[in-house]
């Protein structure tokens, strides 16, 4: 397990000598608690000589300022007022890195930029946990990660501070579950440890059902098994249910694609590059870590986390390309390739979703295309919504959290592409605009529910990396989402 750092809020004269003191702040005249410390009046010299600009996350250092302190570490936050929360996750995945192996840490004051708001403060003791997150489970021998060690905001106001963390920490927890889940290997993840994880999280008030093969069977959903068939191990769905409304209000729903590995079947993947699809699970990931978020924030929202898991695999039961199945919702599908496997797993979730929950909304998340990449690259997830509201509504969040969104195009001209010769729709649509046909086959399963659907291939994983996201898995759509009942749900 990463050794994430102990961290605390709490109103100090001093920090404590030995620690290392963090700075935050901009261009300018050190304050007066800044000036304490700084008692040789190193601070301003070293600001000067580096021509410091306070650029948001830029630092520098002044080593041995004074007998009690080794190191002052100051760091720039760059325009205050256009701040939000991605800004100062970015100051503390900066805090993180430069001291990931001092014991202590005290973030004492700011330089010329006043008290930060608690939410400021919260949101840069989450970029330091997220940045201290590494999937070092099985490194026996390279752990590099740093210290443990324990980072200090020295804080006017301890208590509105903390209530502040309480919930943005339940959240950087449900980033965490995310990464984890993505990151672990296939050999260990498959559907039923999935489930199990999931099953974990009741701790947390959760309500979570597991429903195994017989009861998918009962259901009816063809689509899911025939994805299934292939493998050994036998596909799950797992509800999770968040009641923290206080009443019986339609609940909001989530919806992820857990693919726990994809081959592609029969339609079988190249070589080069399919260790990557153990994260296939990456929607079904960010679900989880968002029911994670929510209770452990105590969210006052109902809400429910549905995610498929299935492994796609070549084996003498495989389905083959040409199969035609008959999902939950009664429409026939045409297979015409086994590797356009997520939209068949989410046709059954979705529709399960909708007909059990009838809730206010349902956002579905899958590593669905390879072409959302080619459209978007690592920095957007694609957005397809039937609903302007509700596409609105993610683009705010996405802005806010800095987890982005970009909308994409559909339909009738596009709907068209999936009409199959042979069954009411094939779940491939040729060359062209691959994220949009599969968005649209998916649409053909939520009735007339305001849905939207995020294509996060390129931003669950292999994402760029920045301040406060190291990992290969970035936990995307976590925040996101939580943001996202958070401004317009609760
Ligand atoms: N899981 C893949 C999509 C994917 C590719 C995610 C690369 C992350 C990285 C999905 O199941 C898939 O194989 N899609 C095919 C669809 C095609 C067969 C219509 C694709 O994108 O090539
Ligand atoms: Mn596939
Ligand atoms: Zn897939």
């Amino acid at each position: 397990m990463a050794k994430l750092p102990a961290i605390a809020f709490e109103k100090l004269k001093q920090p404590a000598s030995g620690s290392v003191v963090f700075l935050i702040g901009k261009e300018g005249e050190p304050s007066a608690t800044a000036r304490e410390i700084d008692a040789e009046n190193r601070i301003p010299r070293a600001l000067s000589v580096t021509e410091f600009s306070g650029k948001l996350a830029t630092s520098i250092e002044v080593l041995a300022p004074a007998a009690a302190f080794d190191r002052f570490v100051i760091c720039g936050c760059g325009d205050l007022a256009g701040n939000g929360q991605a800004e100062w996750m970015r100051v503390g995945g900066k805090l993180r890195s430069l001291t990931a192996k001092a014991e202590l840490v005290t973030v004492v004051c700011e330089l010329d930029v006043g008290e930060l708001s608690p939410e400021a403060i919260a949101a840069i003791a989450a970029g330091a946990k997220l940045r201290a997150y590494d999937f070092d489970n099985y490194r026996t021998k390279d752990r590099k990660a740093g210290k443990t060690g324990k980072i200090v905001f020295a804080c006017a106001n301890p208590s509105a501070v903390r209530k502040a963390w309480k919930r943005m920490d339940a959240i950087t927890d449900g980033v965490i579950t995310a990464r984890d889940l993505v990151n672990e290997p296939a050999n260990v993840l498959g559907p039923v440890e999935f489930a199990k994880r999931a099953e974990a999280l009741s701790e947390l008030g959760l309500e979570v059902e597991v429903l195994e093969e017989k009861a998918l069977r009962k259901l009816k959903m063809g689509a899911l098994l025939g994805v299934a068939q292939g493998s050994p191990r036998p596909p799950r769905l797992v509800v999770m249910q968040w009641r923290g409304a206080g009443n019986d209000s339609a609940p909001v729903a989530f919806v992820g694609k857990g693919v726990v590995f994809d081959t592609g079947g029969i339609s079988i993947k190249p070589a080069a590059g399919m260790e990557d699809m153990k994260g296939d699970m990456g929607g079904a990931a960010a679900v989880t870590g968002l029911m994670h978020a929510l209770a452990g924030r105590k969210a006052k929202v109902n809400a429910i986390g549905i995610i498929g898991l299935v492994e796609n695999m070549p084996d003498g039961n495989a389905q083959r390309p040409g199969d035609i199945v008959t999902a939950m919702s009664g429409q026939t599908i045409e297979v015409l390739n086994t590797d356009a496997e997520g939209r068949l797993v989410l046709a059954d979730a979705l529709w399960y979703c909708q007909e059990r929950f009838k809730p206010k909304f349902m956002i579905d998340l899958a590593t669905l295309t390879g072409a959302i990449m080619v459209a978007l690259g690592n920095h957007h997830a694609g957005l397809f919504s039937n609903d302007d509201v509700l596409a609105g509504q993610l683009e705010s969040a996405g802005k806010a959290t800095d987890e982005r969104v970009w909308r994409m195009p559909m339909g009738p001209d596009y709907d068209k592409m999936i009409d199959s010769k042979n069954a009411d729709v094939k779940n491939i649509g040729g060359r062209f605009a691959g994220s949009i046909t599969a968005a649209q086959f998916l649409k053909r399963f939520v009735n007339d529910v305001p849905w939207a659907h995020l294509d996060i291939a390129g931003t669950a994983m292999g994402s760029p990396k920045n301040e406060y996201s190291q990992s290969w898995s970035s936990g995307y759509g976590v925040r996101l989402l939580d943001r996202l009942v958070a401004d317009n749900f609760e």
